[in-house]
């Protein structure tokens, strides 16, 4: 199979998804795949077909070949643990351009500990506990942390945001990108996300039940005044300020739809 060749059915197996697969697989973009011409090497072509057809089965790319881009970092993936989204890099802006200096942040539900990664990474000043309730998440939030070499400012610990919120220290902010589908929307997830694990996405019948739980019983936790950073579905702006005792700000994604909402005491 030349390289030509392989151009072609990526193109045609997979639309508009062959860009990101071709990166992932040859770390390069289609074009270039073509333009390097000439037979594929046979265990290229192997593992080209294999990969392709995990793919085409619905398995996600990021399971595939282990790793999601989020923000500027490579972020470890495997299954079992969600996969970094783009939508939530607007909640890592955020906060990188709003934490006051030398702030300690909770990342809860930190998954694969990429949304501390990233504010770490940008924030030097900063430090970070990152919770999780799946052994899996926090694993996989410790490998990507010491990768980033940024282990040496955040400890990891588990943590169930219905339980105990005396494990926790005392923080200046808290980021989270909490399960938040609601139930008639999970039966209506694609095939690609539902290999991705339901307690990750599932915030009960309206969606909600994260942050009611997260905005009352985290009141003991700050050093100073309550501040929030929640990631929020598109269709739940306008509900999060009724939970909210302290004004709450809501911002858009890259698409315009409501992604933050922004909590100050
Ligand atoms: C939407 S994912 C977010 C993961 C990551 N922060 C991100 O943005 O990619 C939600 C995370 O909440 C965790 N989770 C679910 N139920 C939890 C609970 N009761 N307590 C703590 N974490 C929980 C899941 O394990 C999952 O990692």
């Amino acid at each position: 199979m030349t390289f030509e060749q392989i151009y072609r059915d990526m193109t045609a197996r997979l639309g508009d998804e062959a860009a990101a697969f071709c990166w992932y697989f040859f770390d390069r973009s289609p074009v270039c795949v073509r333009r390097d011409g000439g037979e594929a090497p046979p265990d290229t072509v192997k593992k080209y077909g294999e990969c392709m057809e995990r793919v085409l089965s619905g398995e996600p790319m990021q399971y595939i070949f282990g790793y999601a881009p989020f923000y500027d970092l490579k972020i470890l993936c495997e299954p079992g643990v969600l996969i970094p989204r783009y939508d939530t890099e607007v909640l890592v802006e955020e906060a990188i351009k709003t934490l006051p200096p030398g702030s300690v942040f909770a990342d809860i539900c930190c998954g694969t500990g990429c949304i501390a990664a990233a504010v770490l990474k940008h924030r030097p000043d900063t430090t970070a506990v990152c919770a999780d309730i799946s052994g899996a998440a926090l694993r996989l939030t410790r490998q990507n942390l010491q990768n980033n070499f940024l282990d040496g400012r955040a400890s990891v610990i588990a943590f169930d945001v219905f339980g105990d919120w005396n494990v926790l220290p005392k923080v200046d902010a808290i980021l989270c990108n909490p399960p938040y589908i609601n139930e008639a929307d999970m039966k209506k997830l694609p095939e690609n996300v539902r290999r991705e694990p339901a307690e990750a996405l599932y915030g009960g019948v309206d969606g909600l039940d994260f942050y009611r739980r997260i905005i009352s019983a985290s009141a003991g936790i700050f050093k100073g005044a309550p501040h929030i950073i929640f990631e929020i579905g598109y269709d739940q702006g306008k509900a999060l300020p009724l939970l909210s005792p302290y004004p709450c700000k809501i911002k858009k994604d890259l698409s315009g739809n409501d992604r933050i909402c922004i909590i100050r005491g």
